[in-house]
């Protein structure tokens, strides 16, 4: 059942930087993402329209929409919670919005300040104006293998979710693991349990990787069908309402496993290490991917003739 072809969802600069105490400027995040673009990712979320009160970090979004270079065949989605984030994502000329819900209500409350069924009822007027403008839409679910504040969460919950957001015209639903919490068997079966009622090739997994569990799940729901994965160069990440919570698992480690397991994916792994490592020496630190730090060394090791 392993797909032979996997798309990367890549959301480092919008997991990713949404979190860093390290103030990131538009420039550094235009020049990551044209950076990014230049790896052969096809999929780029490049930030997000919320209330800069809530997560100061995103506020220069439409600045990034407006330097980016658009690469053709590239998207560059962006979060959008509500109708004023979709003006902001329409004046910024977004061809991609994504929505964001939870399967747990105390994280929906933390995050966006409401309950499941009034963000529920607030998405459907967005998805339906973005649909009727031309936008794509993709939906995601935080908390689907565990809750921060709740601890565990019932399958069912995320499936409901996951139908109500395909109902409103969403052509992906991304699965998240938004504490890293998970592990492959519970992974595999909270995917089968949303695969009952949105079909799988429509659904796409989001692992933090908080617990060093994120490649092991990916590849338990790669084995249940699954042909796309959200990940964050260098495994930039956290959520900022989800405190412990770290990294996405890296761009790097996952096009290192897809490579090996002959999957095709478009992206050269050396151009994404490149980027990866653009970004961590402006935040002060190595890449947080294995991948790239061994082929780091290794470079190191074979010099400057290699
Ligand atoms: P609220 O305070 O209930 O909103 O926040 P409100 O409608 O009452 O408005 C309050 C103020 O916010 C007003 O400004 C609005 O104008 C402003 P004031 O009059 O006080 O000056 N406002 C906005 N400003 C800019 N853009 C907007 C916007 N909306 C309102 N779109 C709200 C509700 C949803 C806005 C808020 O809670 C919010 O922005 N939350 C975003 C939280 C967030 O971005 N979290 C991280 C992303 S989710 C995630 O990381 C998980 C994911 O990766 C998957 C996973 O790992 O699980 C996707
Ligand atoms: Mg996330």
């Amino acid at each position: 059942m392993i797909p032979k072809r996997v798309k990367l969802v890549e959301v480092g600069p919008r997991d990713g930087l949404q979190n860093e105490k390290t103030p990131i400027d538009a420039a550094t995040k235009i020049a990551l993402i044209d950076l990014l673009s230049a790896s052969g990712l096809s999929a780029i979320e490049a930030g997000a329209f919320v209330s800069p009160k809530w997560v100061p970090q995103m506020a220069d979004t439409d600045k990034v929409m407006a330097g980016i270079k658009r690469k053709p065949g590239v998207s560059y989605p962006v979060l959008v919670p509500n109708l004023q984030g979709l003006d902001a994502a329409m004046k910024a000329d977004v061809s991609e919005i994504a929505i964001f819900g939870a399967a747990s209500e105390s994280f929906s409350r933390k995050n966006i300040n409401c309950s499941i069924a009034e963000s529920l009822e607030r998405f459907r007027p967005v998805a339906a104006k973005a649909i009727a403008e031309g936008m794509k839409v993709r939906g995601y679910i935080s908390c689907v293998l565990g809750c921060p504040y709740e601890g565990a969460v019932a399958v069912s919950a995320v499936a409901d979710v996951a139908a109500q957001l395909r109902a409103m015209g969403c052509y992906e639903v991304s699965l998240g693991d938004t504490i890293g919490i998970g592990t492959p068997a519970k992974a595999r079966a909270m995917v089968e349990a949303v695969a009952a009622v949105v079909p799988r090739e429509r659904l796409a997994v989001h692992f933090h990787d908080t617990w060093g569990q994120a490649l092991a799940n990916i590849l338990a729901c790669l084995e249940a069908g699954i042909a796309t994965v959200d990940s964050a160069v260098a495994g930039l990440g956290g959520c900022p309402y989800a405190k412990g919570a770290s990294g996405n698992v890296a761009s790097e480690d996952v096009i290192y496993m897809l490579d090996g397991l002959g999957i095709e994916t478009g992206v050269d792994f050396a151009v994404l290490a490149a980027a990866g490592r653009f970004i961590s020496d402006k935040l002060g630190r190595p890449p947080g991917s294995k991948a790239a730090q061994a082929q780091a060394a290794r470079l190191e090791k074979a010099g400057p003739s290699a």
